[in-house]
C-alpha cells in the first residue's frame, strides 16, 4: 500500500496522563509507591511527557509529582495547575527537580463552563490564561496551556486565547475534547482552522486530549493529529474521567500498524505495552476488559474453528499485528519449587521487571510459597505475585494466616490473624458464607464504616489449581478505592483484596484507626 501522507514519519509525542486524568477516575486511586512504579515503567517505555499529578490538590499529590520529577531519566515531567497563583506555584515547586520540567495550566473556555462553572466573562478568562502562562514561565521554559472544553468553545474566542497564550510564552497548546463530544472530521477541522487563523501558531506544538464518552477518543485523537497536532494526551488502558481517555496502547499501535495511512511515528517501545497495561490494572485494580484492543486477554485469542484453521495456515489471516510487537509472549512454564534466586531474577528481567534487592527478596519468598502450593507456575502467576508485592509494600495491615470452616452445614467460620503496624492479632467470626465470615473477621479487627461496592473473582490462569484473582472496591466518605489479591485459595485472595482496599483508605485519610488488642 502507498502512503497517503506526504510528510511521512512525522514524530508525534506521547503525553501520558495515567497518573493525573487516569487516577482522577473514581476508584482508581494509586498509592505513592504504585505511582512511582507506573512512572518508572512509562519512562522506560519511551513516553515523552509524564503528567505526574495535580500538585495543588493534596500533599500526597505534591509529593508524588516531586518524587517522579526527581527520578525520571528521560521523560518531561508535567504538573497540572489551574490558573490560580497557588496552583502554578505548587506545580512549579513540584517539578523543580525534574531534568525536563513542564507546568500544564488549564482554564475553561466554552460558554457553558465560563458562565456556570467559572462565572467569569470571556475577557476575564483570557486575562487569567495570560497571567497563568506568564507566571508559569517564571518557573519553567516548557509551559502547556489547555482550553478546557475546547471543542465546545466559540472558534473566535478560542483563536484569541491561543494567540495570547503563545505570545505569553506557552510552548504547547492543548485543545481538549473534555466531554467526549466531538467527531473525527470536526476535530481535524478544528486544528486546521486554529493553526491557520492564529498568526503565531507555528511557535507552539498543538495537542489533542480526547475523552471517550461516545467511544471515539482514539479516532478523534488521530484525526486531530491529521489536523496538525503533534502531541497526543492519553492513558494506559484508557482509564480516566467517566468513560476514560484515549488509550495509549491503541493510538500507538494504530499509528504503527497503519503507518501507511498515518505516516507518524512515536518513541514508544511497543513491546512494553502489555506490561504497562498489567501494571496499571494491578495498581488501580481496574480490570482490563477481555476484548480490549491491543491488551485485552482475548486480543490475540482465536476461538472459532474457522479462525483457528486460518491461523494455522497463516497467522496474517486473522492477526494484523504480531502479538510479540505488543509484548505478548506465549505463556511459558517457569521454574518450579527447586528454582533458585538467580533464575527467578533473570525471569523477572525478561518479563520487564526491575526490582530493588528488598523487593526481589520479598517476591522470591512469595514465589517459593506459591511453587510449593501450585503444580505449575506460569508467567501470569509471577506477574500477579510481583504486582501484588509492589502494591502491598507499605501496607499497615497485613494478612498473617486464615483458616475457614465452610461447607453445607453452617455457620461458616473464619479464624483470621493479621499484622497491624507490627502487632499480631487474631479474631474469629461467623458469616453468611465463607467470604462473609472472612470480611466480618477483618471488620472485627479493623473497625470501619467503608461499604463494599464490588466483589469479583476470576482465574489468573487455567486449571483447578489456578490462582484466583479477587477485586474488591470499598467506599468511605465519598472516596472509593479498589484493590486486587491473588492466591490459589479464593478466600485468601478475598482477604488480601479486602485488606488491600482498606490499606488504601487508611493511607489516604489516616482517619481509620485499627482498634485491636495486641497479643
Ligand atoms: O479533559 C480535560 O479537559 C482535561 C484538562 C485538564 C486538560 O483533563
Ligand atoms: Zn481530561
Amino acid at each position: 500500500m502507498t502512503s497517503t501522507n506526504p510528510t511521512a514519519k512525522d514524530r508525534v509525542v506521547i503525553f501520558d496522563t495515567t497518573l493525573r486524568d487516569g487516577e482522577q477516575c473514581p476508584g482508581a486511586t494509586m498509592t505513592f509507591e504504585e505511582k512511582l512504579a507506573v512512572a518508572d515503567l512509562l519512562d522506560t517505555m519511551g513516553v515523552d511527557i509524564i503528567e505526574a499529578g495535580y500538585p495543588a490538590a493534596s500533599n500526597g499529590d505534591f509529593e508524588a509529582v516531586s518524587e517522579i520529577a526527581r527520578r525520571m531519566k528521560n521523560a518531561v515531567v508535567a504538573g497540572l495547575a489551574r490558573t490560580a497563583q497557588n496552583d502554578i506555584d505548587r506545580a512549579g515547586e513540584a517539578v523543580r527537580n525534574a531534568r525536563r520540567p513542564r507546568i500544564h495550566t488549564f482554564v475553561s473556555t466554552s460558554p457553558v463552563h465560563m458562565k456556570y462553572k467559572l462565572q467569569k466573562s470571556p475577557d476575564e478568562v483570557l486575562a487569567m490564561s495570560i497571567a497563568s502562562v506568564t507566571r508559569a514561565r517564571n518557573f519553567v521554559d516548557d509551559v502547556e496551556w489547555s482550553a478546557e472544553d475546547g471543542t465546545r468553545t466559540e472558534i473566535d474566542f478560542l483563536c484569541r486565547c491561543v494567540e495570547a497564550v503563545i505570545k505569553a510564552g506557552a510552548t504547547t497548546v492543548n485543545i481538549p475534547d473534555t466531554v467526549g463530544y466531538t467527531t473525527p472530521d470536526e476535530y481535524r477541522a478544528l486544528f486546521r482552522t486554529v493553526r491557520e487563523r492564529v498568526p503565531n501558531s507555528d511557535k507552539a506544538v498543538f495537542s489533542v486530549h480526547c475523552h471517550n464518552d461516545l467511544g471515539m477518543a482514539v479516532a478523534n485523537s488521530l484525526a486531530g493529529v491529521e489536523g496538525g497536532a503533534r502531541q497526543i494526551e492519553c492513558t494506559i488502558n484508557g482509564i480516566g474521567e467517566r468513560a476514560g481517555n484515549a488509550a495509549l496502547e491503541e493510538v500507538v499501535m494504530a499509528m504503527r500498524v497503519r503507518a501507511d495511512v498515518y505516516g507518524y511515528e512515536t518513541g514508544i517501545d511497543s513491546t512494553m505495552l502489555t506490561r504497562a497495561s498489567k501494571l496499571v490494572a494491578a495498581a488501580t485494580s481496574f480490570p482490563v476488559q477481555y476484548n480490549k484492543a491491543i491488551v485485552g486477554r482475548n486480543a490475540f485469542a482465536h476461538e472459532s474453528g474457522i479462525h483457528q484453521d486460518g491461523m494455522l495456515k497463516h497467522t496474517q489471516t486473522y492477526e494484523i499485528m504480531e502479538p510479540q510487537t505488543v509484548g505478548v509472549t506465549k505463556t511459558s512454564l517457569v521454574m518450579g519449587k527447586h528454582s533458585g534466586r538467580a533464575a527467578f531474577r533473570s525471569k523477572l528481567e525478561e518479563m520487564g521487571y526491575r526490582l530493588s534487592d528488598n523487593q526481589l527478596q520479598d517476591a522470591f519468598a512469595r514465589f517459593k510459597d506459591l511453587a510449593d502450593r501450585k503444580k505449575v507456575v506460569y508467567d501470569e502467576d509471577i506477574e500477579a505475585l510481583v504486582d501484588e508485592n509492589i502494591a502491598t509494600a507499605h501496607d499497615r495491615v497485613r494478612l498473617v494466616s486464615l483458616t475457614v470452616i465452610a461447607g453445607t452445614r453452617g455457620p461458616q467460620r473464619a479464624t483470621l490473624r493479621l499484622d497491624i503496624d507490627g502487632q499480631k492479632v487474631t479474631e474469629e467470626a461467623d458469616g453468611n458464607g465463607p467470604v462473609d465470615a472472612v470480611f466480618n473477621a477483618i471488620k472485627a479487627l479493623v473497625p470501619h464504616e467503608a461499604v463494599l461496592e464490588l466483589y469479583q473473582v476470576h482465574a489468573v490462569t487455567e486449571g483447578t489449581d489456578a490462582q484466583a484473582e479477587v477485586s474488591v472496591r470499598l467506599s468511605s466518605d465519598g472516596r472509593s478505592v479498589t484493590s486486587r489479591g491473588a492466591d490459589p485459595d479464593t478466600l485468601v485472595a478475598s482477604a488480601k483484596a479486602y485488606l488491600g482496599a482498606l490499606n488504601k483508605l487508611i493511607a489516604g485519610t489516616s482517619r481509620m484507626h485499627a482498634q485491636h488488642a495486641a497479643e
